[in-house]
Order: structure tokens, then sequence, then C-alpha cells
């Protein structure tokens, strides 16, 4: 491995132990001459060289044939033609006749363009030219992975619960839904282990309090909870509101805590609960207290939390609103022609996540003033670091659960995260399936999508191919937005196949968590595309929807409308294990090669590799009900 040093890189602790500065010039790639960007590097690809890498973003796991940014936005509509989405893992690996991986460690902007211009070539141009570049050379793509991780550091325990399933919906309304949907869900034994508070448990959208009328009891809620195996998990928003006499905002402004304009002043952004001001999450001293803010319910015996809008979101600044209002007062008193008209429409357009805005605002990082956009994609990161030092501090005994919607690499180290707004769409099944090798090669193991998709309304049979996908994600989560149809599994007809389904996913948590607790440990993949387990074959390496759960399984999810049987691809003779729900119907064992294999709509086919086994507990309402001891081994 070797380490380059260009300009002076702002420090991101994304690495802790650095290996020395390497003093010659860097070979593995060309420095380029591009007029456009203070630093370009390129690197010529033969036609079959696959690169992989970048964490959490849009299209395959072989990222060649896009253009791709690391810039943290909260953007809803993942389509094939975004270039980002929540999160910057500025990891790739390039691998064919070599194996080379390379991090760019920096928290601005970074363009990937893995043979989107030229098939044939791959250039990673920076905003700012000050960055740590490492390059990892290595016999094969799964050692320089192992590589990578290891200097990065251990990835994020989450307790066994976690991998317990959970139901969320934006957002369960009093306590009195909480305890309905709970009540459901047992009396149909359907298991659950988690159910989500999104923002309406908060009074105003405002962190760490309570809704004095709808959550009035909340403790009174979290003791029955208890008492029934389930674990409440609040939402944490990053913007804190701006009231007087609400004590946490009196706090961090008197404390001078929050990010400042080039005055000096506060920075006033727009989020759920209106005018908020943002925690400067990048300087110590205010990390430190945010994070204190956890203690609030950390009291009351939460013991998980989601943190969001953490890119940060901005869904306006004052500033700008200043500038809508003026252009429509012009508008309106007919001083603006047809352009200006079209210049306002732009405007309002732009509002949210406003480039401009990005660039109004400062932290005070390790003493330094440093503008935001220059460290944009760390906020995140830092923001839930803040909450993991916390619960460290303040709840040492307590294993916590703490996944976060924006990250960078060595947020990996503190949380997991999960894949952000998805839509109730067939292609971000598949996008969710593609996203979990590339994101376990980043660190990021505790990682699921919102089942049945988040935005737009579900169908009863996305629901059933999309759990039989997320009962092997180590977040299994059910989760949509408000106005779109109710998804808990008992809103359908087919509830009694959904619940097989579940069923079946905590016969599967002992092979699952250790699965994840081997990759945790020996700094390896949970989930691994085939073409890294049988490099030789030239079929497995080109194959984009399926993948190897663990060292025993492998997985063929469906993933198209009305499909009864798919394409499975086997790279060598396995075992496939088909279950109807959580029972296992029939065992055939399958001979290395194609095969077109039936799978109706609530059956879930699972392969065992060749000379390996799978474990199966027996089912259980709640992880904590499961018996880890007395196993089926198949
Ligand atoms: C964001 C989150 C989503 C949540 C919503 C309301 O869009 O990504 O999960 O439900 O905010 O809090």
């Amino acid at each position: 491995m070797k380490r380059y040093v260009f300009g002076t890189p702002i420090e991101t602790e994304a690495v802790l132990d650095k290996p020395q500065v390497e003093e010659s010039a860097i070979t593995a790639l060309r420095i380029l001459d591009d007029e456009r960007f203070p630093l370009s590097f390129g690197l010529d690809l033969s036609d079959e060289d696959i690169v992989y890498g970048l964490g959490e973003n849009v299209r395959g796991i072989n990222k060649r044939g896009w253009l791709y940014t690391s810039k943290n936005a909260d953007d809803p509509v993942h389509d094939e033609g975004k270039h980002s989405l929540y999160a910057s893992h500025n990891f790739i690996l390039v691998s064919g006749a070599k194996h080379v991986g390379f991090f760019f460690d920096t928290p601005g902007e970074v363009l990937f363009d893995i043979g989107y211009n030229h098939y044939d070539k791959l250039v990673v141009s920076l905003v700012d030219p000050d960055v740590e570049v490492y390059v990892i050379e290595g016999d094969s793509d799964l050692d320089v992975i192992h590589e990578f991780r290891k200097l990065i550091g251990k990835s994020y325990r989450a307790p066994k619960w976690a991998f317990g399933y959970g139901q969320c919906r934006w957002s369960y309304m009093t306590s009195d839904e909480v305890r309905d949907v709970v009540r459901k869900h047992r009396e149909a034994g359907i298991p659950l282990d988690m159910l989500y508070l999104d923002i309406d448990y908060m009074d105003s959208y405002k962190d760490f309090t309570l809704n004095p009328q709808t959550f009035a009891d909340f403790d009174q809620l979290v003791a029955e909870m208890k008492e029934q195996k389930i674990h409440l998990v609040p939402i944490i928003d990053a913007g804190v509101k701006v009231e007087e006499g609400y004590d946490f905002y009196e706090e961090g402004k008197k404390n001078g805590y929050f990010c400042k304009d080039e005055n000096g002043e506060d920075f006033i952004v727009g989020v759920w609960p209106g005018d908020c001001c943002l925690p400067d999450m990048l300087n110590d001293e205010a990390r430190e207290w945010f994070g204190n803010g956890y203690k609030f319910l950390l009291d009351k015996g939460i013991d998980g939390f989601w943190n969001d809008m953490n890119e940060p979101a901005l869904f306006y600044s004052k500033k700008h609103l200043g500038e809508v209002t003026a252009q429509l007062g012009a508008l309106l008193s007919g001083k603006l022609d047809i352009n200006g008209f079209f210049g306002f429409k732009d405007t309002l357009e732009h509002i949210s996540n406003n480039e401009e805005d990005y660039k109004s605002f400062y932290h005070n990082y390790k003493g330094q003033k440093l503008r935001h956009d220059k460290v944009h994609n760390l906020f995140g990161y830092y923001m839930t670091r803040s909450a993991s030092e916390a619960f460290k501090r303040l709840v040492p005994e307590r294993e916590v659960l703490m996944f976060s919607r924006s990250s960078y690499i060595g947020m990996h180290r503190y949380a997991g995260i999960w894949q952000g707004d998805n839509k109730s769409w067939w292609s971000h099944l598949l996008m969710n399936l593609k996203m979990m090798p590339s994101l376990n090669m980043c660190g990021f193991l505790y990682t699921g999508a919102d089942l049945g998709g988040f935005g737009d309304h579900t169908t009863e049979d996305l629901m059933i191919r999309w759990l039989s996908l997320g009962i092997f994600t180590p977040l299994m989560r059910n989760h949509s937005a408000l106005g779109t149809r109710f998804q808990e599994v008992y809103q359908f007809d087919a509830v009694e196949k959904m619940k097989g389904i579940i069923q079946l996913r905590y016969r599967l948590i002992p092979y699952l968590y250790q699965a994840y607790e081997k990759a945790i440990n020996e700094d390896t993949m949970m989930f691994y595309p085939l073409g890294m387990v049988f490099p030789e074959d030239e079929t497995a390496r080109r194959v984009e929807d399926q993948l190897l759960v663990g060292d025993d399984i492998m997985i063929a999810p469906v993933y198209e409308q009305n499909a009864v049987a798919r394409h499975v691809y086997l790279p060598e003779e396995m075992t496939c294990l088909r279950f109807r729900g959580a029972e296992l119907i029939e065992k055939t064992v399958l001979p290395q090669g194609h095969h077109y294999v039936e799978m109706p709509l609530g059956e879930v086919c699972i392969f065992v590799r060749n000379g390996h086994m799978l474990q199966l507990a027996e089912n259980a309402q709640s992880v904590a009900d499961l018996d880890w001891d007395n196993l089926t081994f198949v």
C-alpha cells in the first residue's frame, strides 16, 4: 500500500493509523492536465477490467460506463440519470489483469468518470487539489479489499436484535397508533423486533423533545414495548429548531455551537421544523454537546436511533428566501420580462440544497475556519460520530443501534446506513441488491434499503419480492413515506406469504449474524459479487443480479413484476433449497451452468455452495426468543 499526499489535505479521520507518506511520484495513476480541475488522475482500462466500488451510489456493481460524483445530497429521485446519492465513498477497485484499489480521501467534491467519456479511460477529478491518495495493489480483489478495510478500521457492530424485522412509517402519529401496529403484528404472528418513530413523535420536530399531546405517555409506551420485546427507534434530525425558550437551541446559541455565516451570525436554514440552525458537527465541543442531547431519550430506555437530514439537507436558506421574495415582488409589479420570469422560476427550483448556500456558512474545525463546501461530505459522518461517542460516554454498557442517512468512509466504524429515500420501483429492488457489495467494500456492513419502497405506492407483489431480498440484509426495515399506501404486511391479502418470508428471516439470523461478525472481525465482506469469489470464471464476473452471502450461500432474487422464474448462473454445483415461507420444501442439486429456476411469489430459493452448509434456527417472534443452540444444518 502506498500513501501519497497532494497539497495540504483537510483531515477527515477516515484513516486513523496512516502509513508513511510515499516520497516518490505516483506511478499507478497518471496526473492529467485538465484546465477545468486543479487536479485530475487518469488510468487506462482494458476491456476485461471491472471497476468496483463507490459504496452508496447509483447504477451497477461494475461501475463502468457512467459519471459519478461525491457530493452528499438529499435527493429522493434515485433514477439512472443521477450521479450521486447521500454519501461519498471514494474507494474504487480496478479488477482485471491486476487488482488495484484507490482511495481518494478528501471531504470536497470528486468526479469519477469511469469509462463515461471514453470507455477505456478512468478519470478522477478533484474540485480542490488537496487530497491523500492511497494505492493498494494485491493478488486478488479480496486481497485489496482486505488491505483497504484494515486501513480504515473495524466496522460498527450492531446488536443482535437489530437483525430482527423492523416496521417504520412516516409517521405513526400517536403512541396508540404505535401500540396498534405492534399489536397487529403480534396477533398475526408476524415476527417483529423494532418499531421506528419518524419525526412526528417530536414536539414541532424539535430534536430531543416529545410531542406532549400525541406521545404524552412515552415512558409507559417504552415500558409496554419492552415487555413485548420491541425496541422503539426514534429518528434524530440534523437541524435544530430556532425557537426562543427551547433549551437545546438556547444552549447551542449561547455557546456558539452552530455553523456561522460570513459575518459570524448563526446561519439559518429550513428543515422540517422551519427555521433551523446547523450544529457545527465538525467542532469537537459542539459535537460533544450534540451527542449529549441523545441522553434525553437514552434515559427513557431507548437503545436505537436513526440520524437523518444530515447531508445536511437544506429546504431553503433565509438568505435565498430573500432573493425569491425580491424577484417575486418585481414580477408582481410588472418589472420582470419573460426572461426574468424564467430566472425567478429557476431560483425557486434551486432553492433546496443550493450550491451557493453550501458556500455561505462556516465550520470551526480543529481551530480552523472552514467554508462548508470544502468539508461538505463529512457532515453526516460527524453527526453520527457525535451520537456514537456519546453512547460510549453515557451508556457504555448498552449496545445501541445507530444508522445514518448520510456518510463518508470512516463513519462505518460508528454506525450503519440505510440507503435513503428509494421508491416503490422494481428497479430500486435491484439497486438495493447491487449496492450491498459496494457498501461492504467501503466498510458499511450494517445496511439495507426501505423495503417495499419509501416513495410512491407499493404493490403486493413488489412487497413480497422485496421482503424476499430484505431477509438477507442486516437492516431489514419496511418503511414508507407520508401520503403513500400503507405497507405494513398485514395490510395485504397476501399477509400469510409475507409472514412466512419474515419467519424465514428469523430462521436465517444465526447464519447471517455469524457472516456479519466474520466480515467485521476479518475485515472482509458479507455480500460478494460472484466474480470476487470465482475470479477465473468470466461469466461469473459479469453477473450483476446474484450475490454470495457469507461463505456458504448464494442468492438470486426476483426483481421483475409478474416473473415466476428467473435465470440463475451457477459458477459451481450448488444445492437449491426451496422455501415456501419459512418451510424448506425441496432440495435439488444443480450442476454448474445456466438454469431457469421457478420462483413463484412466496417461495425463496437459497443456493448452498458445494461442500458448504446452511444453519437454520426455528422461527421466533423476536430475536430474544431465538434458540441459537438448536440449529438444523442443511
Ligand atoms: C427523510 C428520510 C425518511 C423520513 C422522512 C421524514 O426523507 O429519508 O426516511 O421518513 O425524512 O422524517
